[in-house]
């Protein structure tokens, strides 16, 4: 076994794996072969050669806070029709690891409160539970979580008491997992005998919702669209029936609710299109020019930050099972062991991280209703545990909307 093991490792180039493993008791050396038995090798053809770089970048117009406010409760109607006629599934990405918050249990069990227990988790079931009143209907919940924060997720869930929601129709679920490398592209290790491995990134949530055998029911039930969002904006509208009723009434393939920029150079990914197909233009692609490229009423060209809450067509996502997502390099802090078997915890980024990306996803759809929100009501991320998108910056919005905290 030891001889096939050092085979494959000398093929990538990745012997040091096996320095420790004299030292190992049978069972830590099983639990190290089959981890590395596990290795989709695929991953390190994201560190030699970079995605693709985008082709012919142009802006993409949205339907604005003005236009929508308009026709907001036709848009209403059409959406809670949808909910109540069963077309609508909810998928939450709780599997990041949240390395800026620096919280050692997953985000959403986060606690918003000050005078009381208010967590991420609790905030979100409620956004949800409020169209579920309004439907009078329940939609299928579907939560992916990483490997390592499954456990504790799902016993949040129930000590809460599934935050009052039907346990049928929550369903958890984890995604798959790449190896970390420093940036050499050597795997780390955070152990003698295990692999530093991280979540695949959030893009890769369909293939790992396929591979948990979850699309089966999905395909055979009445469900016709997913609605997609992160766990770490604490105001987000989630299953929000005018989101929906205006990606339906547009005929467009899928929507992305979006905010409109503070600044030119705010860095969140505008959307756009790349050779015709909707596309996230990540800020730091964006030129000087385009950054400050005016459409012919004066607004921003590239103006409209994604922010991680989308619609899809279950159909279409169906067709996208077949394609290959790349994988993107990230730069992050991951504790690993050192040369004398010592766990560090670095303070700074010193580790690659294979990621799949949403926004790929969205270049696989025909086109996009791109749809404004107001951010001081709907736009409150908890990334960083101080400054720009924090707790505090947090809290003072949920304050701001009438939250007791
Ligand atoms: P982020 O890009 O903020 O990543 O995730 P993160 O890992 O949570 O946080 P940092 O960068 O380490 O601080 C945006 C959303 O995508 C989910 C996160 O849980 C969050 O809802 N996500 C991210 C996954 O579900 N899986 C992943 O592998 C990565």
């Amino acid at each position: 076994m030891t001889e096939q093991v050092s085979a494959l490792l000398s093929k990538y180039h990745q012997e040091h794996l096996l320095d420790h493993v004299d030292e190992l008791s049978q069972c830590k050396r099983k639990q190290l072969f089959s981890q590395i038995s596990g290795i989709d090798w695929s991953f390190l053809e994201s560190y030699k050669k970079k995605p693709e770089y985008p082709g012919d970048i142009q802006p993409l117009g949205a339907l604005t806070l003005e236009k929508i406010m308009k026709r907001q409760e036709e848009y209403r109607k059409i959406g809670l029709e949808n909910i109540r006629a069963g077309k609508l599934c909810l998928l939450l990405l709780a599997g990041g690891q949240g390395s800026r918050l620096g919280y050692d249990r997953p985000k959403g069990c986060f606690n918003m409160g000050i005078n009381r227990e208010l967590s991420i988790f609790q905030l979100l079931m409620e956004h949800v539970m409020d169209v579920v009143k309004q439907a009078d209907a329940w939609m299928h919940m579907y939560i992916m979580t990483s490997d390592s924060n499954y456990s504790d997720t799902v016993s949040f869930f129930k000590e809460h008491d599934f935050f009052g929601y039907q346990p049928d129709y929550l369903h958890f679920f984890v995604q798959e997992m790449n190896p970390v490398t420093d940036e050499q592209g050597k795997i780390l290790m955070t152990s003698k005998s295990d692999l530093a491995m991280s979540p695949n990134g959030n893009g890769g949530w369909f293939r790992s919702m396929n591979r948990a055998g979850l699309l089966d029911g999905i395909f055979e039930s009445e469900i016709e669209w997913i609605n997609v969002f992160s766990v770490d904006n604490v105001l987000q509208r989630i299953a929000d029936p005018v989101f929906l009723g205006a990606t339906i009434d547009s005929g467009k393939m899928c929507g992305a609710k979006v905010v409109r920029k503070v600044s030119p150079d705010e860095k969140v990914g505008a959307i756009c299109t790349e050779n015709g197909k909707p596309y996230i233009i990540e800020y730091y692609e964006l030129s000087k020019e385009m950054e400050n490229q005016k459409n012919p009423d004066g607004s921003l060209a590239y103006g409209f930050g994604v922010i991680l809450n989308y619609l899809f067509p279950i159909s279409r996502l169906q067709e996208t099972l077949h394609v290959s997502m790349p994988l993107h390099v990230v730069k992050k802090k991951v504790p690993y062991m050192d040369d004398m078997g010592i766990l560090v915890n670095p303070t700074e980024p010193n580790a690659l991280k294979y990621e799949t990306l949403a926004l790929d996803l969205i270049h696989e759809m025909e086109d996009c209703l791109v749809f404004e929100i107001d951010r001081k009501r709907e736009f409150a991320p908890v990334k960083n545990k101080m400054g720009v998108d924090s707790i505090d910056t947090a809290r003072a919005l949920l304050l701001e909307n009438g939250y007791d905290l």
